[in-house]
């Protein structure tokens, strides 16, 4: 498997990990004020997904190694 394919399913996966911990977010607020945790727990994901996703975006444009 290529660089470039595994860095898609990485990006796949984070993004389902990160929507888990966004609805743990609406769950839990339905019992008041969420911890601190829960509530900053969509933060790491979300800039694994930016730096995996930036990447994703930029590997069209490199063409010269195929990826
Ligand atoms: C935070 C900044 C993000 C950036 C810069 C970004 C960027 C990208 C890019 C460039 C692609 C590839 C599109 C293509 O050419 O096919 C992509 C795919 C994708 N993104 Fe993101 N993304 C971000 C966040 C997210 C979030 C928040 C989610 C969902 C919760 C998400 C879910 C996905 C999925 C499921 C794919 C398709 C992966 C595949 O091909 O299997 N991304 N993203």
């Amino acid at each position: 498997m290529s660089w470039s394919k595994s860095l898609r399913q990485i990006h796949r996966w984070i993004s389902i990990i990160f929507t888990v911990t966004v609805a743990a977010n609406f769950a839990t607020m339905a019992f008041g004020q969420p911890p601190a945790w829960v509530v900053y727990s969509p933060l790491l994901p979300l800039f694994l997904l930016l730096v995996s996703g930036l990447y994703l975006f930029a590997l069209p444009y490199m063409v010269k190694s195929s990826g």
